[in-house]
């Protein structure tokens, strides 16, 4: 081969090459808007920029796209004085050099989305001092340096990345969290407090409030003004954010409602009392006023079982009890809000049972028959549970304080303000119309004084009228306080340990007592029920004395009624008490 040839090919493609190296275009379209100069540009280096923009200074807008630019050197922009939107996306910048947009005094948006970005050196004293946006998205290993929080005019970052599940976030100056994790109880997660790191949000005014402690990037960002608004994501509120509940009237309400150890047992004794001899005799049982009132004994007793359940729960921490709070105060909510409907009813029940005795004492076919007062207590029973039913299926709740009630006249549950009001109207409408009832029943014992009759049944009217009246106190003092609390500002004077005592432990404990002196306002004062409770005893003790042992004074006390009264059939031992007990309740009757 001609070495001449050769030669030539080899300079030929030499050539060739270094056309192809030059050629890759570096070069800028110019668009003239209404803003100003914007020219976007591919360039290969950023030096290439003074020779292709012959006016840096009139350019007010310059994105650079597609350029594999690695780094920014010093100044590079240190012509483009009148720069505002400089856009560098996509470019695989890894390193910033300190003073890489010096003399960009105007500059507001800064965009460098996109890139590898690992390293910013920074120099900031006096740069970018117009700077309000920066877009770092994309940048997945860039760690935000401090000296760019500093930044006067700087108002947002976006695409900051400092753990997954906050990545790309935005931090926003002075920003407040208005929704989110507190949506119900008008909280604001406000970036002054955030900077404290730790701090109680919630109704100041409440004993339940929540610990907000934040992570130390959080705190890091709230101490140069800036939130970050990916806080709204609730895995990284979560993540960034510990909130404690606390109560801050816990010990002290425990410490009051320590008494119910005391009263909510014995009222239950008695309760369960009242219900056993009710049912276990006949005569009571066939007793409508009995029935009745062993229908109350039975709210009143679950009325004592919730009390006691919910002192017992309390002595655990608060934290601890929160977490089946849900579940607990759906179950004893339920108890409750049943049973305290059972207790209107059965009041206005017995009311009207005892008022057509006394004022129909000439008629009697005019009463509450054993059947009807059955029906009547049933619909009692089928209404209380429907209505307690309601804030299970999300009319009002259970679990929006801390005793399971539901009554709260605040509106930030839904429809709890409407039932707490319904509730209550309906109860006070309820024992107001049984105050008529009464005048009339003490006019008419009044008048016809002389009549042996009527002034039995007058003085069972003023028991029933007794235990009615400590009900419709018990029920109305609460409801008293709690409109007191609605219309006057009391909220605002009073500490909220006073308040949580006023709404919450003492209306417990007035419930609870109601409960206690219930049975001993009636049943434990008619002399059929003591009566009964006596053979009661003697039977239990006679059992007993007799598994122990059989003593012949004992068995000759036995034997006597026994023989007499052994009729055929069943052990006579057995049976015994049982005669002596209606026995003697019938001749108690005739009496
Ligand atoms: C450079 O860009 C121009 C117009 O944008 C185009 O006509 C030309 O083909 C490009 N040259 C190369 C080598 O890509
Ligand atoms: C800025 O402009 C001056 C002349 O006006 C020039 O000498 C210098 O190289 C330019 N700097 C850059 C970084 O383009
Ligand atoms: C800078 O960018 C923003 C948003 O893209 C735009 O609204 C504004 O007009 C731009 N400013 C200039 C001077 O181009
Ligand atoms: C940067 O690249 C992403 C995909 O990699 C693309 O969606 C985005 O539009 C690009 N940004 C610009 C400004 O070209
Ligand atoms: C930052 O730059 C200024 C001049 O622009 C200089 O005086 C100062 O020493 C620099 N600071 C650092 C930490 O490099
Ligand atoms: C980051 O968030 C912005 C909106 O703030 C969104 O446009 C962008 O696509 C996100 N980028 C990534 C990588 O998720
Ligand atoms: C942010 O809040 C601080 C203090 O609350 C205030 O001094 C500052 O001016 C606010 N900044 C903006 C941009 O609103």
């Amino acid at each position: 081969m001609d070495p001449w040839l050769v030669l030539a090919m080899i300079f030929f493609q030499a050539s060739f090459l270094c056309e192809a190296a030059t050629s890759r275009n570096s070069s800028c379209t110019k668009i003239y808007g209404e803003s100003g100069l914007h020219a976007r540009c591919t360039i290969e280096s950023v030096e290439e920029l003074s020779t292709i923009l012959h006016n840096p200074n009139d350019v007010k807008s310059l994105s650079i796209v597609s350029s594999d630019l690695e780094t920014i050197p010093e100044g590079a922009f240190r012509n483009f004085t009148s720069l505002v939107n400089l856009s560098l996306p996509n470019n695989s910048i890894r390193t910033i050099k300190g003073g890489a947009f010096s003399g960009l005094n105007h500059l507001q948006r800064l965009e460098l989305s996109g890139n590898q970005l690992i390293e910013w050196e920074g120099n900031f004293t006096n740069s970018l001092p117009s700077l309000i946006l920066l877009d770092l998205s994309g940048n997945s290993k860039f760690v935000l340096p401090t000296f760019l929080l500093k930044l006067r005019m700087l108002k947002e970052i976006k695409g900051v990345t400092w753990n997954d599940p906050c990545a790309n976030c935005s931090l926003v100056k002075n920003h407040t969290l208005k929704e989110g994790e507190f949506k119900n109880n008008g909280v604001n997660i406000e970036t002054s407090e955030l900077r404290k790191g730790d701090y109680l949000v919630g109704n100041m005014g409440h004993c339940r409030v929540n610990r907000l402690e934040a992570s130390q990037e959080v705190v890091g960002y709230a101490n140069h003004g800036f939130f970050p608004r990916c806080l709204e994501i609730k895995a990284c509120f979560d993540n960034e954010i510990r909130v404690t509940p606390l109560h801050r009237c816990w010990d002290i309400d425990n410490k009051i409602l320590s008494i119910e150890f005391l009263i909510a047992p014995i009222a239950m004794i008695l309760n369960l009392t009242v219900i056993v001899v009710t049912l276990t005799t006949r005569v009571l049982r066939r007793n409508v006023t009995m029935c009745l009132t062993s229908n109350m004994a039975l709210s009143d007793f679950l009325v004592s079982l919730y009390t006691l359940i919910l002192v017992c729960t309390r002595l655990k921490p608060y934290t601890e009890f929160m977490l089946f709070m849900k579940n607990l105060c759906n179950a004893l909510g339920f108890i409750w809000l049943s049973s305290a409907i059972v207790s209107i009813k059965t009041s206005l029940i017995l009311t009207v049972e005892r008022y057509l005795a006394v004022v129909y004492c000439m008629q009697p076919s005019l009463r509450i028959t054993r059947k009807i007062a059955f029906i009547l207590v049933l619909i009692t029973w089928c209404l209380g549970v429907s209505i307690a039913v309601l804030p299970l299926v999300n009319i009002s709740v259970y679990d929006g304080n801390t005793f399971c009630i539901p009554i709260r006249p605040i509106k930030d549950i839904p429809h709890s303000y409407e039932l707490s009001i319904g509730l209550s109207l309906w109860g006070i409408v309820l024992y107001f119309i049984t105050i008529p009832f009464y005048i009339k029943v003490f006019k008419t014992v009044k008048k016809t004084e002389k009549k042996a009759g009527i002034k039995r049944d007058g003085t069972l009217a003023r028991r029933i009228g007794a235990l009615v009246l400590s009900n419709m106190i018990f029920f109305l003092v609460p409801i008293v306080i709690a409109f007191l609390w609605l219309t006057t500002n009391i909220q605002e004077v009073m500490s909220p340990q006073s308040r949580e005592i006023l709404t919450g432990v003492l209306p417990t404990i007035l419930f609870s007592f109601n409960s206690l002196i219930n049975p001993l306002l009636y049943a434990f004062r008619a002399e059929k029920f003591r009566k009964a409770i006596k053979i009661k005893i003697d039977y239990i003790c006679l059992r007993k004395g007799r598994s122990t042992s059989l003593t012949s004074s004992l068995s000759g006390r036995l034997r006597g009624p026994t023989v007499s009264s052994n009729n055929g059939g069943g052990s006579p031992g057995r049976q015994t008490p049982e005669l002596r007990t209606s026995r003697s309740v019938l001749s108690l009757t005739k009496i």
